[in-house]
């Protein structure tokens, strides 16, 4: 029988190596269980009695269920819901009720996470290697001069790598966006795992329009914070979390400084959320439609878009841009 396989959309690969937020962290209490389905795999995240967190392949090594639906968390371990095995945070079985012995290798695999910036962060890397580097502290986060985060999130049909090219992508700002002005951003920092942009912008605001510096820091493709600076400092931070080999999870988090005062930051922060949601509404039907050229066709007021794509190369092992690569050749060869 012949496999039935959707064509590759990307001729990259699909999952990078990096941080990505699955949730945030009061979403998540102890006691609590989350099914998670993120890089094409299913998860289970809970926080026992004691506090800690933990992220589990889902699937019981039992007979299969699926501890995100129905299993619960007694002390320090998560039961499973069919048989009553259980597991600690680090995926080691912990009790099997009504057998004498627990098998040896009963264990769940156990992912790495961070609860920082008010983020839950998971590892990942397709390898199964282990944190390659950390994801910095903002000191927007839990600061009495920054007002707590409004969220917004969506579901759209694009790859990260793709949404991040937004950034570089200069002319687009105008033509999209309808800014007043192409920004003229340079790159400050291309290493791994860090991109830092700067540029001049106009914000426009209930104030008028307002200049300002806009600087973007991406950590990988699943954590970058744009800072606005102009009347009122505001910042957004972006993580981008894939799914599945279609679409990406996008959790937008605003955070104004409050040094015009708490009403004017609720203002501008209302104001701001929905300036970028509804950029982000327009990069939608664009992103979720449109293919991608290894070879674009670029003229000289575009942005540093090839330096871009050379900073993502860094997060796929050689081996997975090979296979990205060949399945892509030959789904689309036809
Ligand atoms: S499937 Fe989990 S205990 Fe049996
Ligand atoms: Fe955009």
């Amino acid at each position: 029988m012949n496999e039935i396989r959707k064509k590759p959309r990307f001729p990259f690969p699909r999952y990078p190596r990096g941080w990505f937020q699955v949730a945030y962290v009061d979403e998540i209490e102890p006691g609590q269980v989350m099914p998670l389905k993120y890089f094409g795999k299913d998860f289970v995240l809970f926080r026992n009695e004691s506090g800690e967190l933990a992220m589990l392949d889902a699937f019981c090594p039992h007979l299969g269920a699926h501890l995100g639906y129905g299993g619960k968390v007694v002390g320090d371990s998560i039961r499973c819901p069919f048989h009553a095995w259980e597991f600690g945070a680090s995926g080691k079985c912990t009790a099997v009720p009504y057998a004498k012995r627990i098998p040896a290798k009963a264990e769940m695999k156990a992912h790495p996470i961070r609860e920082i910036n008010g983020l839950v962060m998971a590892w990942f890397d397709v390898d199964g290697e282990p944190p390659a580097w950390e994801i910095p502290k903002i000191p927007e986060y839990d600061s009495e001069e920054w007002t707590p985060y409004l969220r917004r999130r969506w579901q759209l049909r694009t790859h990260n790598q793709e949404m991040a090219e937004n950034v570089v992508d200069i002319a687009h700002f105008k033509y999209v966006h309808g800014m007043k002005i192409v920004p003229q951003p340079h790159l400050v920092e291309a290493s791994y795992p860090t991109l830092r942009m700067e540029t001049k912008t106009v914000m426009e605001t209930p104030m008028g329009d307002v200049e300002g510096i806009l600087s973007v820091e991406c950590h990988g493709f699943g954590f970058s914070t744009s800072r606005f600076s102009g009347l009122v400092r505001t910042t957004v931070i972006a993580s981008v979390t894939p799914i599945d080999d279609e679409y990406v999870d996008v959790r937008f988090s605003f955070a104004v400084h409050k040094g015009a005062g708490a009403d004017v930051a609720r203002g501008i922060g209302k104001a701001f959320t929905a300036e970028i949601a509804r950029q982000l509404e327009e990069d939608k039907p664009v992103w979720e439609n449109k293919t991608y050229f290894e070879r674009p066709m670029l003229c000289d007021g575009d942005g540093p878009i090839g330096e871009f794509r050379r900073w993502c190369k860094q997060f796929y092992p050689e081996w997975y841009v090979k296979q990205a690569a060949e399945e892509y050749a030959v789904a689309h060869a036809s």
